[in-house]
């Protein structure tokens, strides 16, 4: 492997986001090419972004030699095919959430991954936030103990503007709504925290925006080590926040409320003690993150390559965000609770799309 790897960034909406981020690592990445079907936006990466080559067809851009990472930022009923396709052609896979909209889809795609030599990470960037890292940094040490209880929520506005762009609002092609398109970064966040879930109970509603696809929702969850956590997200708040409280044995954490990037600082961290106080302060002491966001997520990418190790993001991870997803639908449904984890037995493992 060559130490810069060289990616081509696929779907030019927050695609340009990624741009920006890979740039940002340009001792580690090198932009060769864009792709996204509307002229203008590939012109303009080209002109001024510096980007070598442009394509408006997918297919194109696979049949380029000189490319090692394909990274998929196309609206969420086209990353199925492509990360395949990415994978199939011997190139490294980075998508967008959520990574697919079916267990099996996501099953298959593990599969694709174990027969290639390729690695395919999806993206949940909240993850790389320097307030969380802070806080796995504590759990690493096994500073805060047994989790009690924890509490996510997804204060989030969306309107008819953003409701217009044709993909969006439809199962068919955003694969369902604020549980699967908005609140999935916090709640991947939770479970990156406290670890898998055992039992879903869950409702959703359409009661903001005229579209087919969910919310609101409202969900409580059973995690295997018997935390309990509550997930509450709407698209419909006047103010917009996203916010993460965890209550543990030793220490209670509460996020920073910035909406899009809660993982990241401020980050409020009480002990129990000043015994256990001084034990974070010594563990924190001169402990930096590095870059985060899209760029701690791409930077952690290339270095678990260069060690030969797994993503730090996994379509494992990935399968887990899914399986919440379809236990949420089908507890909202029915009325039950879900029990997890669901095997290829479960009604909705290929899908939850209605009808
Ligand atoms: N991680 C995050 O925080 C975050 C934020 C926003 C969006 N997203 C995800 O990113 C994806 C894109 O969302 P968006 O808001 O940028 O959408 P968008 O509609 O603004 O942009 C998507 C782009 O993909 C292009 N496209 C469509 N078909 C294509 C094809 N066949 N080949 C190449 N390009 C194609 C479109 O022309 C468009 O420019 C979605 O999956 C969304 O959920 C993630």
């Amino acid at each position: 492997m060559s130490d810069r790897l060289r990616v081509a960034v696929v779907g030019l909406g927050v695609g340009f986001g990624h741009v920006a981020a890979y740039r940002e690592l340009s001792d580690l990445y090198e932009i060769v090419a864009v792709c996204d079907p509307v002229a203008s936006k590939v012109d303009l990466a080209k002109r001024f972004l510096d980007v070598p080559h442009g394509f408006e067809s997918f297919d194109d851009l696979l049949a380029h030699d000189g490319i090692d990472v394909v990274n998929i930022a196309t609206p969420p009923d086209l990353h199925v095919p492509m990360v395949k396709a990415a994978l199939e052609s011997g190139r490294h896979a980075i998508c967008e959430k959520p990574l697919a909209g079916s267990l099996a889809d996501v099953d298959a795609l593990a599969a694709c991954e174990q027969q290639s030599q390729a690695r395919l990470m999806p993206i949940f960037q909240y993850r790389f936030g320097r307030g969380v890292s802070r806080l796995r940094r504590l759990l690493e040490a096994g500073l805060p103990g047994r989790p009690y209880v924890a509490s996510v929520e997804t204060y989030w506005r969306r309107g008819s503007d953003y409701y217009s762009v044709p993909w969006r609002g439809r199962f068919e092609t955003e694969l369902g709504g604020v549980c699967v398109s908005h609140a999935i970064h916090s709640h991947d966040l939770l479970v990156s925290l406290l670890g898998p879930i055992s039992r879903v109970y869950a409702r959703v509603a359409t009661r903001v925006n005229d579209i087919e696809t969910e919310d609101c929702a409202a969900v409580t969850l059973e995690h295997e080590n018997g935390a309990l956590s509550t997930l509450v997200a709407t698209l419909g708040s006047v103010r917009e926040m996203s916010r993460l409280r965890l209550s543990f044995e030793n220490l209670s954490v509460e996020s920073g409320q910035s909406p899009y990037q809660p993982g990241s600082e401020p980050w409020a961290f009480e002990a129990a003690s000043e015994a256990v106080q001084g034990r974070i302060d010594e563990t924190l002491a001169g402990f930096d993150p590095g870059p985060e966001l899209y760029a701690g997520q791409f930077a952690a990418f290339h270095a678990s390559l260069a060690a030969g190790a797994e993503p730090p993001v996994t379509v494992g991870d990935a399968r887990a965000a899914i399986e919440l997803v379809t236990a949420i639908y089908h507890s909202s449904r029915t009325g039950e609770p879900v029990d997890l984890p669901i095997d290829a037995t479960h009604p909705l493992y290929h899908g939850w799309i209605p009808g």
